[in-house]
């Protein structure tokens, strides 16, 4: 058995802004499980200092030397579910609202990912793999083979990264080479790390990683070609050989539609007990209470990523058939305002809740009957298995993860359970979309044959994270 640091920007059951987290919170758990040795290391936000320091325990101050910098971090740490997890303080970098988009995040995440090593030598706990997730964590590798080289402790571990989405980097002026990390120019010049005239923490990990990984196959061949690549296919393509997709699961203990805390009543697998979360999400959310109409839900960062575009462009006509909409989420603000005028107009028909709210988006899946997720691109995409765990059908597009998780219903082998096209056209997921209220309304019994098979497809992590175990072996021998 080997043992594993996972270092990450967020986690569940500590905090969240995007999928990230969800894989975070459930992934190390489930490879607990299956007998492995996984700790996972986050910054100390805001958010968990005010809800969580206090169960915390005090592992200890230690220096951190990162650049021209001197400065201190303390690290804290807690167990959940088998899991021990490290947070590494420093309050002017972390106790701030929100976790990212800041001007100095170069700063930030450099001060983290020095100081998580750091930490290693503090502790004394030096894991065989050390498991990176997207740039937050990119130059991990990078400090541990060109830095900490001449120590055997931190040179011998091995480095598995993982891509969540290629189109967040991490880029940043070469200057940050020296300046935050204390390594050469010459990583910029040899073009190692270069990204036009910048540096970027993502192509460090990717050129530097022992392997590395994203969250489903289909994504993993699309990255390697331009539309998706993000302008590092070329560089994805020299690894080729150690790339490889693995598919992200949920986390079936907080996602059990017997047992979910946030639900009214248990989902049971009947057409009875989802008519009658679905009353209860209508009367919840102020509209016409009917368990015989189509009841559409969207829970989605309101970004282009999402197929913001394509969904906006083709709201009317989906509003001219007769369904309900609900739409949870918030983003960009121009959509946010586009989707109010919506709510404003089809009173008790459509209800937007700009926000997120944990609780409403598990009564969402358990009270919808279709569930939309027309991405641009999406590595793996996680509310699709979260709304097919819960019998709402998914219309997706077919791209990354939900290309590989959703199989299209086909009509005359009864197999499959979803909707999906093809190309990015507003023309094509509306044809899709009138098929599924076509189904919904003249073919019940079809309809209820996809909304069982969806409940029965295995999205726990089990099956992803043997992967995982067989990838991080594969690296010994
Ligand atoms: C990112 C991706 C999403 C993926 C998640 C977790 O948020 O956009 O597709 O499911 O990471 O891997």
């Amino acid at each position: 058995m080997k043992s594993i640091l996972f270092v990450a920007g967020e986690g569940l059951p500590f905090v969240k802004s995007g999928g990230l987290a969800d894989v975070i919170g459930a992934l190390p758990k489930n490879l607990v499980k299956q007998g492995q040795d996984v700790r996972v290391v986050l910054p100390l936000y805001k958010s968990i200092a005010e809800k969580h320091r206090d169960s915390f325990e005090d592992l200890g101050t230690f220096n951190v030397s990162f650049g021209y910098f001197q400065s201190v971090a303390t690290v804290f740490t807690k167990e959940t579910d088998g899991v021990k997890y490290y947070f590494i303080q420093h309050a002017p970098y972390f106790e701030r609202d929100g976790l990212y988009g800041y001007p100095d995040d170069g700063e930030r995440f450099a001060f983290f990912q020095v100081a998580v090593l750091e930490m290693l030598q503090h502790l004394n706990y030096f894991p065989d793999i050390i498991h990176e997730h997207d740039w937050h964590t990119g130059m991990v590798p990078v400090l541990c083979k060109e830095r900490y080289y001449n120590d055997e402790r931190y040179a011998r571990i091995k480095h598995v990264f993982t891509i969540h989405n290629m189109a967040f980097q991490g880029i940043f002026p070469s200057v940050v080479l020296e300046s935050l990390f204390g390594l050469s120019q010459e990583l910029f010049n040899n073009g190692k790390l270069r990204f036009r005239d910048s540096i970027s923490f993502m192509k460090g990990a990717i050129v530097y990683a022992d392997k590395v990984t994203t969250v489903s196959e289909t994504y993993a061949k699309e990255i390697l070609t331009p539309y998706f690549g993000e302008n590092m296919e070329n560089v994805l393509e020299l690894r080729r050989e150690d790339l490889s997709g693995i598919v992200n699961g949920i986390d079936t203990e907080a996602w059990d539609p017997k047992t979910d805390k946030y639900l009214p009543f248990p989902l049971l697998n009947t057409q009875a007990s989802k008519a009658k979360h679905k009353l209860a999400l209508q009367e919840r959310l102020g509209l016409r209470k009917s368990k015989d109409t189509m009841l559409v839900g969207i829970v989605t960062r309101l970004t282009w990523q999402k197929g913001l575009p394509l969904l906006i462009d083709k709201l009317t006509d989906v509003l001219s058939q007769d369904v309900q909409l609900v739409i949870l989420g918030s983003g960009d603000t121009n959509y946010e305002n586009i989707l109010k005028g919506y709510e404003y107009r089809y009173k008790r028909r459509v209800c937007f809740y700009c926000g997120y709210n944990e609780e409403l988006a598990h009564q969402i899946y358990a009270g919808c009957d279709l569930f939309l997720m027309p991405s641009l691109f999406e590595p793996c995409g996680i509310s699709q298995l979260n709304a097919m765990h819960y019998g709402c059908v998914p219309l997706v597009r077919e791209t990354g993860g939900l290309k590989d998780t959703v199989m299209p219903y086909n009509e005359f082998t009864k197999e499959g359970w979803g909707f999906s096209f093809t190309s990015y056209s507003g023309d094509d997921f509306l044809f899709t979309f009138r098929r599924a209220v076509d189904f919904y309304y003249d073919r019940p019994e079809d309809y209820q044959n996809m909304v069982k098979a969806c409940r029965e497809v295995d999205v726990s992590w089990d099956n992803s994270a043997s992967k995982y175990i067989a990838l991080y072996e594969s690296m010994f021998q």
